[in-house]
């Protein structure tokens, strides 16, 4: 097991009033609301050029994180222009599914969870309820019954992809659970139950940091070797990734109730808060503790957007349980006070200094669509009544 370093430093609170909180969130809603008429029927790209998103269709695995932000904002205001411009993309991922546009992706949890399943949740929307439905089929395509797991990338006989995973799956799960629960039907549970332990098994190192990705042999089902996509080397470990692992398992744990899967978000989460800095904004890999590498602030705002759900998920006896909630909100005091983009002058983003990926110098040091999502997610963990949003 990890140190414990972190724990001296988490056992109180940032000394942060509610005013300071609001203001954070205020800010978030606005760059949404701001927004809105820029996108128009379009949507971020998944990283900022020079701090501002271009406008791209509806074909990158990062679409719904635009929806979803609407999504929080109208539950932040209650005010129906979100509400509005969320479900006026309905239609766009109707059509996405329907013709199978960049489909070839586990990332169909992301994104029919924060379009479709987010529409039912808040509207009672059926037509959306079915699309989700539709979605979550598509996915199970992606599942090889013989290993265990679910393809995360292309095509399914794509020999550079074929039984690959990555640890980012663990946030597309959501979406099978929710599938069993709507339906009645176990298969979609069974088959993201077995990837997560396996992914688990696989993907997590002895000392709790994580391999981004791991190869099977989908014909007799075994594992065959850890590497990278978007890490420093095969053997460090992704920043992005081990928040993924962080958040992806405490919600798993909540729809399994699997003892296994806290355990696991437990020492990622460990892991995690013993490699960040000292403004707890994560290096781009965490095998970088401190220097000129670029921070890559999504990886704090999801990592400790996960870390609120695994607090929440532990016993109200266990010492972690605070000390995750304290770190969570450190991390978020420090992104408001520090990250925002209210510090520059052109951006139509929310969070600076993310990195998409750094090895093929795609996003380096800009706004992530992705970060700007779990940041506001984060803020209406800390503001609003507790909801599970996945
Ligand atoms: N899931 C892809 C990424 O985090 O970049």
């Amino acid at each position: 097991m990890e140190n414990l370093l972190f724990y001296k430093r988490f056992l109180c609170p940032p000394e942060k009033d509610a005013s300071f909180w609001q203001e954070a969130l205020d800010y978030a809603v606005h760059k949404i609301r701001s927004n809105i008429a820029f996108f128009g029927d379009e949507y971020p790209s998944p990283a900022s050029v020079r701090n501002v998103y271009p406008r791209v269709q509806n074909i990158e695995w990062t679409s719904s994180f635009w929806t979803g932000l609407l999504w929080l904002a109208y539950h932040s205001s209650g005010d129906e222009l979100f509400r509005d411009a969320a479900e006026r993309y309905l239609p766009d991922f109707r059509t996405r599914l329907d013709k199978r546009i960049a489909t070839n992706t586990h990332d169909l949890g992301f994104l029919y969870t924060l379009s479709c399943v987010n529409a039912y949740h808040f509207t009672r929307n059926c037509s959306a309820q079915i699309m989700a439905l539709k979605a979550a089929d598509l996915l199970l395509i992606r599942y090889y019954e013989k290993a265990g797991i679910i393809q995360a990338w292309g095509d399914l006989n794509d020999p550079a992809q074929r039984g690959r995973i990555i640890i980012d799956c663990a946030m597309n799960l959501p979406l099978l659970y929710w599938a069993s629960m709507q339906t009645g039907n176990p298969y979609y549970k069974e088959a993201a139950d077995r990837h997560i332990v396996t992914a688990n098994k696989y993907l997590i190192r002895d000392d709790w940091s994580s391999y981004h990705t791991f190869y099977f042999d989908t014909e007799t089902g075994s594992p065959l070797k850890g590497t990278t996509a978007q890490g420093y080397s095969d053997d460090s470990c992704w920043s992005r990734g081990q928040a993924w692992g962080i958040y992806g398992n405490a919600l798993a744990y909540w729809y399994t109730k699997e003892p296994s899967l806290l355990e696991s978000a437990r020492g990622l989460a460990q892991y995690f808060l013993n490699h960040l800095p000292d403004d707890l904004v994560a290096y781009w890999d965490l095998v970088f503790t401190q220097g000129d590498e670029e921070r890559d602030s999504s990886a704090s705002a999801i990592g400790a957007s996960g870390l609120l759900v695994l607090s929440a998920a532990l016993p109200v006896g266990d010492p972690q349980r605070r000390i995750f909630e304290n770190a969570a909100l450190h991390i978020a005091a420090s992104l408001a006070q520090s990250y925002t983009t209210k510090a520059a002058r052109e951006s139509n983003g929310i969070l600076l200094h993310g990195v998409y990926g750094k090895p093929g110098n795609n996003g380096v040091d800009e706004c992530t669509i992705f970060g700007d999502y779990f940041y506001m997610e984060l803020l209406l963990r800390i503001t609003a009544s507790w909801r599970l949003y996945w």
